[in-house]
């Protein structure tokens, strides 16, 4: 009971998914305090073409637990032309006409994993006709209840649009993360799995807080106390099986992930080098000692 959900170590070391249930974890923030960040308003300077048919969006700068998190969603133009849309930003009319004008109508909206629920709800309201796909478990959750989710994300599952984007899901104790891949750009998706926030954004105690959990700059990792958590719940072999799915058929080239610095080019080894604490041969291995891979990132 300590360790399953919502149990006494994820309260003490992951309140953000230990409360995933109750309507707290990332908010919207109309200021932070000065030594955090200023809000940002999404706006067409946010805007930036990541490859052939794939778009990024800065948002908003969000509070987690008062941690300013900066957001960022995708869209993907798919093969029939309409629009692909993954962790949704704040919503503004402007930014809605561009994507319908620049990329096609909005067909699908997709959520990474159950902490990334935020503006789901606008953007179904402003597309009613997309289909809006949740993530593992969010559909159950309170703060989601508003939004009509057309179906979950399951590993085994395909989409319509996964002609176009594949799909695998890491299991993770107290979260799931589903990974994107868009085919044609070779450009795979992470969330919240690997995060790289920047460096000058780190101030403070907070910033050593998030230097010190191995989230901060180009060796940026997963937050150690969720990796320590695939460990304790004997998931560490089939994270290995997922992220072997990755790097050796996938082969991504380029990454986006939600927080922090995206890679255009060199993503296997990125993705080796921030995901070493999932070890090759999971029989010899421990959470504590997880061998580095050689690589070093670019
Ligand atoms: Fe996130």
């Amino acid at each position: 009971m300590f360790f399953g959900k919502g149990g006494l170590l994820q309260t003490l070391f992951l309140p953000g998914y230990a409360n995933a249930g109750a309507d707290t974890s990332y908010q919207v923030v109309p200021s932070l305090a000065a030594e955090d960040v200023e809000v940002v308003v999404p706006s067409m300077e946010t805007i930036q073409r990541f490859a052939p048919k794939v778009w990024m969006v800065e948002g908003p700068v969000v509070s987690f637990y008062g941690f300013p998190y900066p957001t960022r969603m995708v869209v993907i133009q798919l093969t029939d032309g309409s629009a692909w849309i993954w962790s949704p930003i704040a919503l503004t009319e402007e930014l809605a006409s561009y994507i319908v004008k620049i990329v096609g109508p909005v067909k699908y909206i997709v959520s990474p994993n159950y902490l990334h629920w935020l503006f789901l709800k606008e953007w179904q309201e402003k597309f009613p006709e997309a289909k809006v796909f949740a993530s593992p478990g969010l559909a159950k959750r309170k703060v989601a209840q508003d939004v009509n989710f057309f179906a979950d994300l399951t590993s085994d599952a395909r989409f319509e649009f996964s002609s176009d984007i594949d799909h695998i899901i890491f299991e993770g104790g107290v979260m799931d993360e589903v990974v994107f891949f868009h085919k044609s750009s070779r450009t795979v998706i992470f969330c919240d799995l690997i995060q790289r926030h920047f460096e000058d954004d780190q101030v403070g105690w907070k910033g050593w807080l998030m230097r010190s959990d191995g989230l901060v700059g180009p060796m940026g990792s997963t937050p150690k106390e969720w990796s320590f958590v695939f460990w304790l719940h004997g998931l560490l072999p089939k994270a290995r099986l997922t992220l072997n799915v990755i790097l050796e058929e996938w082969k991504p080239e380029g990454m986006i992930i939600a927080h922090g610095e995206v890679a255009p080019s060199g993503a296997c080894v990125i993705i080796e080098n921030s995901l070493s604490w999932i070890p090759k041969d999971t029989s010899k291995s421990c959470w504590c000692c997880s061998p580095k891979t050689s690589h070093e990132a670019t």
